[in-house]
């Protein structure tokens, strides 16, 4: 079933910015061939206070036996990305074209900002910023919920050339402290709190806590503008002095009752809205140079400290608006939703940064998939009439467990693109989302892609690419895919092996925030000349690649990357707890889940407190995201005589599965069957 082969629909590809799988042939093929033509042409789309020489277009080394990586485009052009994303829109007459719905976590909380509108919040946010001190190069954090006020923010940053980092606000305090000691942020942004679903979040009092932890490091945050989001909710309009209409961003509210103690610090935080009142809505941008830092975006590493993963300027842009026009065959009336939150890297190439530089109309949500109602989802894209939509394979699967009925009360006529992004779908999965969801004529672009690559590398075109329900299919423009064996030696056609790309292409990342060292060995060590993605691959009989996972200690939780020794260093930190070693369990919905193995310290004894108190220690540290579903008493663990750890021999006492291959290089062999007797009912 799985290998049958699904075509675009007719309709579709006849007016697709690609129309065939020739055609997307004959572009791959000159992208790798003449990179500097084919991106060369695109880059004229946009605008270039300075433009590029020709001799300089494109620069790069993979190979670290040869010297220091670096991949460098368009290196001396100098632009503004939010100068091409929003003063070009007003110029060419889009300025009344809606760039964001706004849609609540309360279906009855919306609104809508215009370009023109956006245009002029950027500006405004920009002078609020340079009022607060922040330069061009500087690095400000951000720990907002999907709020209009977060494009802004970081639209602004780009005005006047400050490096946004920004912290998917779900994290803990721990973590966004972390982030932004690694980044030596200057300032944070956040919101008074959230909704999600029925839960109300107490955003900044995580980053009061924060700050607090920074200090104790002598890194002290002295500017925190806070949103006042939850109080402009509970009085709509008109009735307070923090609503919306101040912002200039108008919209309903349903005025829920919401009581939120926040703490103030009239020395260092300040209300979004009292800085906006009298700042200026023109701004001149700062012209940066093409490979000047654009963002920092963190990431799981596999040590467990997290990697402040670096984006540049112009072939960041040039590659975000590539993708996003021909992977989602985005035209000018469409509306498209992508559901990722922002705090992710696809929300910031396929929420902010792509959409924008197509002068796209797009929706932004607040909420959850499963408030009010199950049928969230689908009831936005009839609301809005979402002709493209973008989501995780978890999401489709928890919803896939509600029944076809949500799904059915709702017209989805509008839809002609269907993404997917995170981890593996699955064939049930994917053959649920085409024949229901997309009624058998969208396109499904299943993306392979990483905080890493800046954009999608393996996807079909909807109107080009034959699809295989499982197979993100073929590399995008400028991707050269190879497999690599063991001993780095090529895979041709058929086979399996280590994913990696032979070549840059201008969206990839250029370093780790200030640690070029671990850049080097984390990517380019294992195979050289090659960027190394982490992931395997398999390619069939067609040519279609199918990745199959992580081959690091990396797991994926719900489209959330982890790194089992984060959570094993947690774990460890309680006094309850000798040792503890994580592995990961494949799960239902979430793709992959936690499974923990914890031996107790001397005297201490296993029971269920212990383990809710551990699981709950995990949330806190990292984020609600990361709680374990299984913590297992493990009196000892299979360690080899070198005191290694064998991971093999705990996935398969995870999976229930004795049959755990060679244990012969074990100091203690009776600990496998002690374990498995150890395995708890649930697992
Ligand atoms: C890892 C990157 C890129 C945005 C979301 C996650 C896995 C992602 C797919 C896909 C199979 C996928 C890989 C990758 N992954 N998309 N379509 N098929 N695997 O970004 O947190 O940097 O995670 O997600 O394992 O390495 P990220």
């Amino acid at each position: 079933m799985a290998d049958r082969i699904y075509h675009p629909n007719a309709e579709l590809a006849k007016s697709a910015h690609c129309k065939s799988f020739d055609e997307y042939k004959k572009m791959h093929e000159e992208s790798i061939k003449n990179p500097e033509i084919f991106w060369g042409e695109i880059a004229k789309q946009f605008y270039w206070e300075t433009p590029s020489s020709n001799d300089k277009f494109f620069s790069y080394n993979f190979d670290i036996t040869k010297g220091d990586i670096f991949v460098k485009w368009m290196e001396g052009a100098s632009t503004n990305i939010s100068f091409n994303l929003l003063d070009k829109n007003v110029k060419c007459g889009n300025g009344d074209k809606i760039a964001f719905y706004w849609e609540g976590n309360d279906p009855e909380d919306y609104s809508r900002l215009t370009y023109r509108k956006l245009l002029e919040e950027t500006c405004r946010f920009a002078n609020v910023l340079k009022s607060k001190g922040i330069q061009k190069g500087d690095r400000v954090a951000i720990y907002m919920p999907m709020i209009l006020e977060l494009p802004v923010a970081m639209l602004a940053c780009t005005r006047i050339g400050a490096v946004h980092s920004v912290v998917f606000a779900g994290y803990s305090s721990d973590s966004l402290a972390e982030r932004m000691l690694d980044s030596k942020a200057k300032i944070l942004i956040t919101a008074d709190g959230v909704w999600r679903g029925e839960k109300q979040l107490n955003l900044k009092k995580i980053c009061d806590d924060a700050m607090d932890k920074t200090k104790l490091h002598n890194h002290e945050i002295d500017t925190c503008i806070v949103v006042s989001h939850l109080r402009r909710l509970a009085n709509p309009q008109g009735k307070s002095t923090t609503d919306k209409n101040q912002n200039g961003i108008n919209g309903t509210s349903n005025g829920k009752n919401c009581e939120l103690n926040i703490s103030w610090n009239d020395e260092r935080d300040y209300w979004w809205h009292e800085e906006m009142e009298d700042a200026d809505t023109s701004c001149y941008p700062v012209w940066v140079n093409a490979e000047d830092p654009l963002f920092i975006l963190y990431t799981s590493g596999s040590t467990g400290k997290p990697k402040g993963v670096l984006h540049t300027t112009a072939g960041y842009l040039i590659y975000a608006a590539t993708t996003f026009k021909y992977v989602f065959d985005y035209k000018q009336n469409d509306v498209y939703w992508c559901t990722a939150d922002i705090g992710w890297i696809t929300g910031h190439t396929y929420v902010v940064y792509g959409p924008l530089a197509n002068s796209g109309t797009s929706v932004l949500f607040e909420g959850t998939p499963f408030y009010p109602d199950n049928d969230r989802y689908w009831s936005v894209i009839d609301k809005y009439k979402v002709s493209q939509f973008y989501t995780a394979p978890t999401a489709i699967r928890s919803l896939m467990k509600f029944g076809d009925e949500f799904v059915k009360k709702h017209d989805l006529s509008s839809l002609k693109v269907l993404g997917s992004v995170g981890e593996p779908i699955n064939p049930e999965a994917w053959l649920w989302f085409y024949n229901l969801v997309g009624h058998g004529k969208c396109s499904i672009a299943d993306t392979f892609w990483q905080t890493e690559t800046g954009g999608h590398v393996i996807t079909p075109l909807p109107g080009a690419t034959p699809m295989k329900p499982g197979s993100a299919t073929f590399p995008f423009f400028g991707v050269l895919p190879e497999l690599l064996d063991e001993d780095g030696k090529l895979i041709e056609g058929e086979g399996e092996g280590y994913l990696v790309f032979r070549q840059p292409w201008p969206g990839m990342m250029r370093s780790l925030y200030n640690n070029h060292e671990r850049f080097q060995t984390t990517y380019f060590d294992r195979f050289h000349g090659y960027y190394c993605t982490g992931d395997g691959a398999r390619r069939d009989a067609d040519g279609y690649l199918w990745v199959t996972g992580r081959i690091d200690d990396m797991l994926n939780v719900s489209g959330h990357l982890m790194s089992t020794a984060e959570v094993e260093s947690v774990l460890a930190e309680h006094p309850f707890c000798s040792e503890a070693a994580v592995v990961s369990k494949p799960h239902p919905v979430k793709g992959q889940c936690l499974y923990c193995f914890v031996t107790p310290n001397d005297g201490n004894v296993f029971d269920k407190k212990m383990q809710d108190e551990l699981k709950k220690l995990v949330r806190e540290r990292i984020g609600p995201f990361a709680q374990p579903d299984i913590i297992q008493h493990a009196p000892g663990l299979p360690k080899t005589r070198s005191g290694k750890i064998m991971r093999r021999v705990l996935r398969k006492i995870a999976l229930g599965d004795k049959n755990v291959g060679d244990t012969s290089t074990l100091a203690d062999e009776t600990i496998v069957d002690l374990l498995f007797q150890l395995r708890p009912q649930q697992a």
